[in-house]
Parts: structure tokens; sequence; C-alpha cells
């Protein structure tokens, strides 16, 4: 499929979804789990192990930021009228990336130094994949959410994604400066990959449940669309690397 048509199929996606104050509530619940996974596990912002004070700082603000997300997301959820609900990990785009992501970057304290550094640069790089992926979805949204009937989801995601654009910014530069660039590259590769899959793998299997939960008011043209897009999405990631 070319870009153009893949284009066209989110852009019609997100704004099915917005149209539909039910559907919307989930999607943003899909969003929200994702900025709350990091208090879901005991391996994210390894902040006391990093040496260079200015990355810590600016990995404690990030931290910061993803809460302040939490509560952006869940006042939107309750204008449109939803609950916020804690979904499982199967639903969380970051867990459905460590599924295919074969690095750990859990720190030991008897780590050195160096085993430090690196373990610190893989959470950045799966951080910065992660959010450049997140923040491309957020495009989509808030171009969709103009045609909301409801105005504060795209206040919402205009206030989170400005905030994503710099958390991939730092992320990237970081990996890049905490690391000497042959094994950055081997990193940087590791992560790309594990996202690639993980992208495919998560959107595959979240259209397939918009389309058990939410389709039934939808057009016959248009769930046969979404669902040979989840088709198209599953093989392609039989025969990924
Ligand atoms: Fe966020
Ligand atoms: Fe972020």
């Amino acid at each position: 499929m070319s870009i153009s048509i893949v284009d066209g199929i989110k852009q019609r996606l997100h704004r099915d979804i917005v149209a539909d104050p039910v559907l919307h509530g989930a999607i943003l619940n899909l969003y929200l789990n994702g900025e709350a996974y990091p208090h879901r596990v005991d391996d994210y912002f390894p902040v006391g192990y990093v040496s260079e004070a200015e990355l810590a700082a600016r990995m404690s603000r990030h931290a910061q930021e993803e809460d302040k997300h939490i509560a952006l997301y869940s006042k939107a959820i309750s204008r449109l009228e939803q609950s916020v609900v804690e979904l499982p990990l199967s639903c969380i785009f970051n867990a459905v990336i460590r599924n295919h992501t074969e690095a750990s970057f859990a720190i030991d304290p008897a780590d050195d130094a160096d085993t430090r550094s690196l373990k610190v640069a893989h959470f950045m790089a799966h951080a910065h994949c992660l959010e450049k992926r997140v923040a491309r979805s957020l495009e989509y949204h808030l171009e969709a959410c103009a045609h909301s009937p409801c105005d504060y989801p795209a206040k919402a995601v205009g206030a989170v994604l400005a905030d994503e654009y710099e958390h991939v910014r730092y992320t990237g530069e970081a990996v890049n400066a905490l690391l000497p660039q042959r094994v950055a590259n081997q990193v940087w590769a590791q992560h790309r990959r594990a996202e690639w899959r993980g992208n495919l793998d998560f959107s595959a299997s979240q259209l397939r449940r918009v389309l058990l939960e939410h389709g039934q008011g939808w057009s016959a043209s248009r769930r046969g669309l979404y669902r040979a897009s989840a088709w198209a999405l599953a093989g392609l990631l039989k025969v990924s690397p």
C-alpha cells in the first residue's frame, strides 16, 4: 500500500473515532494507559543512575510531563462523559513494543558505569522510538479532533503533542551522547526494529478490538476496509525481520 493510501485510512479512522464519544473515550484511554505505564514497571526513567546532572533533570521533568498528560487525558475522557479505565498490558503500546525488544534496561546497582550508561541509552532509545510513533498518531488524532463535537480533547491533545515533540528530540540526542557511535548504531537498530514490529502488532490487535467492540454502526464497506487493514498489518508483522 502506498503512503498516501495508508495516510487516508488513518485519517478516516481518526475521524470515525472522534464521531463516537464512546469510541473516542476508549481511544483516549489507550493513550492515557501508555502515559501511566511508567508507574506499572520499575525500570522506566532510571534517573538515579544518570551521572550527567542536566540529563537527569531533563528525565525527571519528562516523567512529570507524562503525569501531566495523564491528567489532561483524564479530563478529556470525563468531558466526553466516559470513564478512565486501567487496561491490560496487551492494550498498552509500551508493553507491546517491549514484547518485541530483546534488550533489558533494568539497571542492577552492581552494574559498572559503562553497563549503566548502555542501559540508560537503551531506555532512551526505546522512549524515543515509542514517542515518535505516538506523536505521529497524535497528529492524526488532533486533525480529527477539529471535527469533534467536544472541543476539550483537541486542547488536551495539542498540549500533549507539544511535549512529545520535545521528548523525541532530547531522548534521541541523549542516546548519541551516551554511547560511542558504533554502539549507538546497534542500539538504534534494535529499538527501531522492536518499535516497527510492536507498532504492527499493536495496530492490528487494536483495530480488530475497535471493529469488534465499536464497529457495529459503521457501513459494511468501512468495516471491510478496517478488517483488511488489520489483516495487512498482521501479515506484514509475519514477514518482517
Ligand atoms: Fe506523554
Ligand atoms: Fe512523552
